[in-house]
């Protein structure tokens, strides 16, 4: 499999509302892709997409090498791991717990989990909070163990929605390092929306920009970041 994620063609609807037109996309094996734009670009669209959720669409989406149909929880078992931007943890669980269930999920699913010290060295700020309730952390905090959770069930390919926002920039920098040691450590691919061009430009190998659902720009991230206007024209207002 050369291809962890393709998306040919993809208009895609709520209700009567259309929020993608055409949008197209590659994320190559190992690939990390950033997806950019402002609120209501459809960033969060495209991701439901991917795993066949709330929105209608036509067009095709491939998968890990397969079509993106059935529900969400088949499309995940092929090994996708999707961090929504709401941050889900089980409030009333320490970290460690909720790592536990993904662990055990991930077996469930005969997909062999990434044990905790591997994790503690990915993300070295779950150490400090593997004892501690979901209710009890900060929203960054959180954000860094909904991550955490995601790799524990080692996916093949990972969908990160926006997790740097409204985050301190010591996580942020964390995230950073531990976002960028995901492809040569477990050979995963990544879709990243964020808003946050400086993470992005650290992590991505390929940056694609979405304006009212369209896809506007698509280039390598040298190339991104050579060509300022590109940052004026489409995300000065309203990004982070
Ligand atoms: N559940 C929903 N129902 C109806 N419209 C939605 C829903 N979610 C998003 N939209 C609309 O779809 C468009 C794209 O939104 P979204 O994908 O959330 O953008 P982004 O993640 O880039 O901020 C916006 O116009 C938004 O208002
Ligand atoms: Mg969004």
């Amino acid at each position: 499999m050369t291809t962890a994620l393709a998306f040919r063609d993809v208009n895609a609807f709520y209700g009567p509302a259309q929020a993608l037109f055409g949008m197209q996309l590659t994320v190559g094996a190992g690939e990390t892709v950033a997806l950019l734009g402002r609120n209501g670009a459809g960033k969060t669209t495209t991701m439901r997409a991917a795993m066949n959720i709330l929105v209608r669409r036509t067009g095709e989406i491939d998968v890990l090498g397969e079509p993106a149909k059935g529900t969400s929880d088949r499309i995940a078992r092929r090994g996708v791991g999707w961090v929504p931007d709401d941050r889900r943890i089980f409030p009333t669980l320490t970290v460690r717990e909720n790592l536990l269930l993904a662990q055990k999920s991930a077996r469930a699913k005969d997909r062999e989990p990434v044990e905790f010290d591997e994790v503690l060295e990915i993300l070295p700020i779950m150490k400090r909070l593997i004892d501690r309730r979901g209710s009890a952390l900060s929203g960054g905090e959180q954000q860094a163990v909904a991550i955490a959770r995601a790799i524990v069930a080692r996916p093949r390919l990972l969908l990160l929605d926006e997790p740097t926002e409204g985050l301190a920039p010591v996580i942020v920098e964390e995230l950073q390092r531990a976002v960028a040691d995901l492809p040569g450590r477990f050979g995963m691919s990544i879709l990243l929306a964020e808003q946050n061009l400086a993470f992005v430009q650290s992590i991505a190998q390929q940056v694609l920009v979405l304006e009212t659902g369209r896809l506007v720009y698509s280039g390598t991230a040298a190339e991104f970041a050579a060509d300022p206007s590109i940052r004026e024209r489409f995300l000065a207002i309203g990004s982070a």
